[in-house]
């Protein structure tokens, strides 16, 4: 007999022989009958387990939580007094026939039929695969699903491409710290996780792809507070030939779509989005992301706002050096390049950032696509010469080659979930998150590894460094 999924009986008729195979959610002993609340990937159906056999009242009397069953039996009509007009399948229930137990489960370490809230993050996090049965955690990612694949379909319906990049490579500024992978090959070197696609991504511009995009894990060794996981996930974007007002707009419509589509119940504060300089948001709000919702208690409020015109530049008072303020890579406002030494403080970027309800939901550019402006830029952040030639010399060489003009953007994909989820935090829209402090409880990882590893790769550990 073939398997039927709990939300496809409620098409079946009564007394329709059916069989079912999932978890055991809940048991409810009332006299002579035991109820079940049985749950599959496709959600709940009540079965009754009658007196008219005692054998099965007996096995059913012993399920419990969790256990995974494999039931047959006949689709029944609810009472009038027993209807759950609640459940999707509440005017229906399967009267058991036949019942085998697939394998027991132990009690769990917390409840799984709350929301989770009050549950402590840490236990919530070591059983992780647990946590995620929770209703509120299968929707959230659920959601996140349905908004990956709404975004691959707005995308290749604008002629995108989605092209993966290595996650071994080099390192990309982004002005967070590496992660590093040592490879037995090469003792003494070193791949660099992607902070972000963003190398990767201008030289498919020079290749030729003049729209791609990816849904690109990224990897920051950073203090993990505020809305940050040391990785994460970016709607990564980058195009050929396109102004900033270009890229603006296509991101604009992109997520304004996706909100009237998926959250049709959410309402956009202002459209277009309204537009603030750089300037203008410090000094009218005192923040580079501020919040612009009418009303801060509404759920249902998406304050979208982009900030443009951002400085290019910034001087380091501790290390007594200019840094990019976005990264090198920005084209700065300036048509002539002698104008970056004289002030660097003074210029303005191409660059623009998307705020979502006082979080930082994306940033992206318009690049640099000259060799000997990107080399300007370099020596104005203090490279050398052989410096900028060992650790750019494949991008420089790249723009001498036909480099068209090209800017792009990268929306941080799990800020953006968590606020259209209305959840207080981004751990709860990522499958498997790390703590505060970047450990993945449930797998002990990062973790210690074997001195042969250690050996094979050339690498010793100095044990007084904690
Ligand atoms: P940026 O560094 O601004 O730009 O990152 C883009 C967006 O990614 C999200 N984000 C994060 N989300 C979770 N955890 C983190 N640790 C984290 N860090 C960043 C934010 C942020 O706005 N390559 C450029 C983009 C470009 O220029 O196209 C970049 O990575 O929502």
């Amino acid at each position: 007999m073939q398997r039927t999924l709990a939300k496809n009986t409620i098409d079946k008729n009564s007394g329709e022989k059916v069989k079912i195979i999932g978890w055991v959610s809940a048991r409810r002993d009332h006299g002579k009958l035991i109820f079940i609340d049985f749950i599959d990937t496709s959600g709940v159906l009540q079965v009754v387990f009658t007196p008219k056999d005692k054998n099965l009242l007996k096995i059913a009397e012993t399920l419990r939580v969790n256990d995974v069953v494999e039931i047959t039996g006949q689709i029944g009509e609810r009472p009038e007094n027993m209807l759950n007009a609640e459940m999707e399948t509440g005017k229906i229930e399967l009267v058991a026939d036949n019942l085998i137990v697939l394998n027991k489960a132990e009690t769990t370490p917390f409840e799984l039929n709350t929301d989770g809230y009050e549950v402590n993050e840490e236990l919530r996090l070591k059983y992780r695969y647990l946590d995620l049965k929770r209703a509120r955690l299968q929707k959230n990612l659920k959601a996140r699903n349905e908004a990956i694949l709404f975004i691959r379909n707005f995308l290749a319906e604008k002629g995108f491409t989605e092209i993966e990049t290595p996650i071994l490579g080099k390192s990309t500024p982004e002005g967070a710290r590496d992660f590093i992978a040592p490879t037995i090959l090469r003792p003494k070197e070193f791949y660099a996780l992607p902070q972000s696609p963003q190398q990767y991504k201008q030289l498919l511009m020079v290749a030729g792809f003049e729209k791609y995009f990816q849904i690109a894990r990224c990897f920051r060794d950073e203090d993990t507070r505020g809305n940050r996981q040391p990785e994460f996930t970016q709607l990564d974007i980058e195009m050929s030939f396109v102004k900033q007002e270009d890229i603006l707009n296509l991101t604009e419509e992109l997520f304004t779509s996706l909100v009237k589509k998926l959250y049709p119940q959410k309402k956009i504060t202002q459209e277009p989005w309204p537009r603030l300089t750089h300037k203008e948001a410090m000094e009218k709000y005192g923040s580079d992301k501020p919040d612009l919702r009418k009303d801060k208690n509404d759920t249902n409020e998406l304050a979208f706002v982009w900030i443009i015109d951002f400085p290019a530049f910034e001087y380091k008072k501790t290390e007594k050096r200019w840094d990019a303020v976005h990264h090198p890579f920005t084209m700065p406002q300036v048509e002539d390049i002698k104008k970056i030494k004289e002030d660097p403080g003074k210029i303005l970027a191409h660059q623009y950032d998307v705020v979502l309800n006082g979080e930082e939901a994306g940033g992206g550019s318009i690049r640099i696509h000259k060799p000997e402006l990107l080399e300007a830029v370099f020596e104005l952040l203090g490279h050398k010469k052989k410096d900028i030639s060992e650790k750019f010399g494949h991008l420089l060489d790249a723009f001498k080659y036909g480099a068209p003009p090209h800017g792009g953007i990268a929306p941080g994909l799990d800020r953006l979930i968590m606020l259209l989820q209305n959840e207080p935090n981004i751990r709860e829209v990522i499958a498997f998150p790390k703590t505060g402090d970047g450990r993945d409880l449930m797998m002990n990882a990062p973790s210690e590894i074997d001195k042969e590893q250690l050996e094979e790769l050339g690498i010793s550990i100095n044990k007084k460094k904690k």
